[in-house]
């Protein structure tokens, strides 16, 4: 079994370079099966989820090669509409394919979608979408076979700004007869992404990033030849943020936009650390006392990202004082409370807030990753506790960060990835 062991109490120091958001890349795989083409994507990060992805748009037929941190998708010889069922279940981005296989083909086949355990998540926003653009959708235990003959725009009120929906509803938008108007659209940066490459595809799209998104439907290109760059990934940047902070380091963060972590800035620069923009990048610089955080509650887009939640909370552990975490997003996030327990945190949690009262410091403990934030906040955790942290199911992490523990040794962290025992036999140290 593999874990992170990490030897904690080390100040980080030392510049890392941001690499390209998932959350980005992922929709924007998808939506290449759109058109028939050559594309290339540049800075698309190699971890689990984008290899899930390229796996998932080889057994459609479609040609994926990644040199570095290039994809090269060569759409022309996609030949199938039906999703493996085992790669379906590997994640939870997959059902982005439904509405780029329904506009391409006319047909998908796909499985419900897996995901990482934090909370239900249904897709029943997905699902009445795309329904509202004329797709007929038929569900055989658990298997959804959509089809549509032609997708037309629709009006589309969603309860909720979700990202996914919002995203497969701009996929389906793009080439559907007439237009698609979105209110209560998801804002993230990642979106944006998504409507400027789907620009690139020929769409005609106004408002992305706003909550009110209006998709002209334009008649599919016979070709396209284009280069995308991903934006960058501005968790994964928080998350160093959050390393150099709790340190008590001085690091500087690269390539990163600063208008996509305005409130992840704004909670830490109100706990005490201190970040200066310089030029394309962010200097943290951890500094003691952290300070404790009345009440910060977790929001879509431009508010505090649900996917910085447990990297604030590790870092609100260390606090002078008692923080106050609400989790709106999701129902069942908090399973890095019990972890950061076994550290010595003291967190109490009551449905969807967390108290945490600071502690002086945090022992080195053997935790368990259980999803890809809680996961990075645990190894957080682990560079600022006494002793040695050893993180089990580092794969959950793997999802999320492209060799975190290089991106962290190369700040001066003790962090190795290491072949452990299982816990059947015990305990040996
Ligand atoms: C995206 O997930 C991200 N994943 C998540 O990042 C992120 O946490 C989330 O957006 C919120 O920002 C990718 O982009 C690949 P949602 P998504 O639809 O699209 C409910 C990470 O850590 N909902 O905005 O699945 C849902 O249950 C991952 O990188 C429905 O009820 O999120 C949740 O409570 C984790 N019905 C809320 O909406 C639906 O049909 C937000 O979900 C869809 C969603």
């Amino acid at each position: 079994m593999e874990a992170f062991v990490i030897e904690g109490g080390l100040a980080l120091h030392g510049e890392i370079e941001v690499h390209g958001a998932k959350n980005a890349a992922l929709p924007i795989l998808a939506a290449t099966i759109l058109v028939r083409g050559e594309m290339e994507l540049v800075d698309v990060p190699d971890l689990l989820d984008v290899r899930v992805m390229m796996d998932i748009l080889r057994a459609l037929g479609v040609q994926v090669v990644r040199e570095g941190h290039r994809l090269y998708v060569n759409t022309e010889t996609l030949d199938t509409n039906i999703v493996p069922e085992h790669l379906m279940s590997q994640m939870r981005s997959s059902i982005f394919l439904l509405g780029p296989l329904v506009s391409r083909t006319g047909e998908a086949v796909v499985s419900y979608p897996g995901g990482c355990s934090i909370g239900q998540r249904p897709i029943d926003m997905h699902i009445s979408s795309l329904k509202k653009m004329g797709v007929t959708i038929h569900e055989y235990g658990g298997t959804l076979v959509a089809e549509a003959h032609r997708l037309r725009g629709a009006h589309i009120v969603l309860d909720f700004p979700s990202v996914g929906t919002t995203e497969n509803i701009l996929m389906a938008a793009a080439f559907a007869e007439g237009r698609t108007i979105i209110t209560n659209a998801a804002r993230e940066p990642e979106i944006q992404d998504l409507a400027r490459f789907l620009t690139s595809l020929g769409a005609r799209i106004h408002g992305a990033g706003t909550h009110r998104i209006v998709i002209e439907g334009v008649t599919r290109p016979a070709h396209v030849r284009l280069t995308h760059r991903v934006i960058p990934d501005r968790i994964e940047a928080g998350t160093f943020l959050a390393a150099g902070a709790m340190t008590g380091g001085d690091i500087f963060i690269r390539g990163v936009v600063v208008e996509h972590m305005e409130a992840v800035i704004e909670a830490f620069q109100q706990s005490g650390t201190i970040i200066s923009q310089d030029q394309g990048g962010l200097r943290v610089i951890g500094r003691r006392p952290i300070l404790p955080l009345h009440k910060v509650m977790t929001s879509p887009h431009p508010g505090f990202p649900t996917d910085m939640q447990a990297q604030l909370m590790a870092h609100l552990t260390l606090a002078e004082g008692t923080s106050i975490i609400v989790e709106t997003v999701f129902d069942g996030r908090f399973r890095h409370v019990p972890e950061l327990v076994k550290m010595g945190a003291d967190i109490v949690v009551d449905y969807h807030t967390a108290v945490i009262r600071g502690v002086q410091h945090l022992e080195g403990a053997r935790v368990k990753a259980t999803d890809l934030r809680a996961g990075a906040a645990l190894v957080l955790a682990g560079l600022s506790a006494e002793g040695t942290t050893t993180v089990i199911h580092p794969h959950h992490i793997d999802r999320g960060y492209e060799t975190l523990e290089v991106s962290l040794a190369a700040l001066g962290a003790r962090i190795s990835r290491e072949r452990v025992a299982t816990i059947l036999q015990g305990e040996r140290n």
